[in-house]
């Protein structure tokens, strides 16, 4: 069974609760834009791709049973909706992304005189094809992905190192990096997977093990320390990795200790490549260090399941992620193909 983390029906949204994976599977019911805000706050869903899916789809499930008599009212309230959802966590851009198409969106039909009405039912619309174009995105990072890496290594099967979790729970399903893992076990040229805790929110540990255990992956859970003697020992292909924001010159942020691995992964001679949809790629920005970077509570450090476990008093430092300058990258796999780094300003629009 394909593991679903996102159910959209007829006006009704539930994610699966991603705090209490892997011990439980609970689906909470997102009722409007102040739950999808808080559960993206708090991470019950995350991962770029999920965060703006469950973003717009809890302002769809808000606006579904409304009428509006005025469209100004409607792009009023939607606008400041869509500004809201995206201050919940701010590295990841997909969302920032998502909400200006909707904001473009409902300018353009109302220049187009269209009713209140339609303008709802189009922004209602566009928000649900979302979670299929995302899905169809991922097969073909999946597939792009999968043919680049077989080519590098004489088509041989592979063995591939990921970080944190990109897989059905951070997206709207298949995944991007675990999406390539995926084609590459179906098409039958994965050996292994070997894939990190992620300290300190455990993505890998708790998320990427129970999507890789549930799909009967061949695969093993390190700690993040021993990347650096995996790599030493024991014959990897390649990095894959996923994305929050890739901006305009290929400096990539993601999961904090992506660096490293990318460090690492230099060092072994380990081609290193980020896989992420067009909606990660942020061409107003066009160097890494102008990305925010979210720091979290200490407590993610210093509690597991809310048992203390660092020494008392101790200060915390908890940036959520890191950015990877481009020239450690070896390649940026998309829905639309797979580009160095150096290509990425060739492709805006
Ligand atoms: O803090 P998270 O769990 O939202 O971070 C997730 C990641 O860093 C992922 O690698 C990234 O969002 C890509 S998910 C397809």
């Amino acid at each position: 069974m394909t593991l679903q983390s996102i159910k959209w029906e007829n006006g009704k949204l539930e994610i699966l609760d991603q705090l209490l994976l892997p011990a439980q599977s609970k689906y909470i019911e997102i009722t409007g834009v102040k739950d999808g805000w808080t559960a993206i706050h708090r991470m019950q869903v995350r991962g770029a791709p999920a965060i703006a899916i469950v973003g717009c789809l809890s302002l769809a499930v808000e606006i579904f049973p409304k009428s509006y008599d005025k469209k100004e009212v409607l792009i009023q309230e939607i606008g400041e909706k869509l500004d809201y959802l995206v201050s919940a966590r701010p590295t990841a851009v997909n969302i920032n992304l998502a909400a200006n198409e909707l904001k473009q969106l409902m300018l353009t039909l109302s220049n187009e005189n269209a009713t209140p009405a339609l303008i709802k039912e189009k922004i209602i619309s566009r928000i649900t094809s979302m979670l299929k174009e995302d899905i169809a995105d991922n097969k073909a990072i999946g597939e792009h992905g999968a043919k680049e890496i077989i080519k590098n290594q004489n088509n041989k099967s592979v063995t591939i190192l990921t970080h944190c979790n990109t897989g059905s729970l951070a997206t709207a399903g298949y995944g991007t990096a675990l999406g390539i893992i995926r084609s590459l076990y179906n098409n039958g040229n994965l050996e292994h997977v070997y894939c990190t805790e992620t300290r300190p929110y455990n993505q890998g540990a708790r998320l990427t093990a129970y999507e890789l255990v549930h799909d009967r992956i061949p695969s093993t859970l390190i700690c993040d320390d021993m990347v650096g003697s995996l790599m030493k020992t024991k014959n990897i292909s390649a990095v894959v990795i996923g994305a929050d924001r890739i901006v305009a010159n290929g400096d990539t942020a993601n999961k904090i200790g992506t660096y490293q691995i990318a460090i690492l992964a230099k060092y072994h001679s380990v081609p290193f490549y980020i896989a992420a949809p067009f909606t990660t790629i942020d061409f107003s920005l066009c160097h890494g260090d102008e990305i925010k970077i979210e720091e979290r509570p200490q407590n993610e450090l210093t509690e597991i399941n809310g048992v203390r476990i660092a020494a008392e008093n101790i200060q915390c430092w908890n940036p959520s992620f890191d950015v990877t300058p481009a020239d450690l990258i070896s390649g940026i796999i998309t829905e639309k193909g797979v580009f160095k780094p150096s290509e990425l300003v060739t492709l805006k629009k």
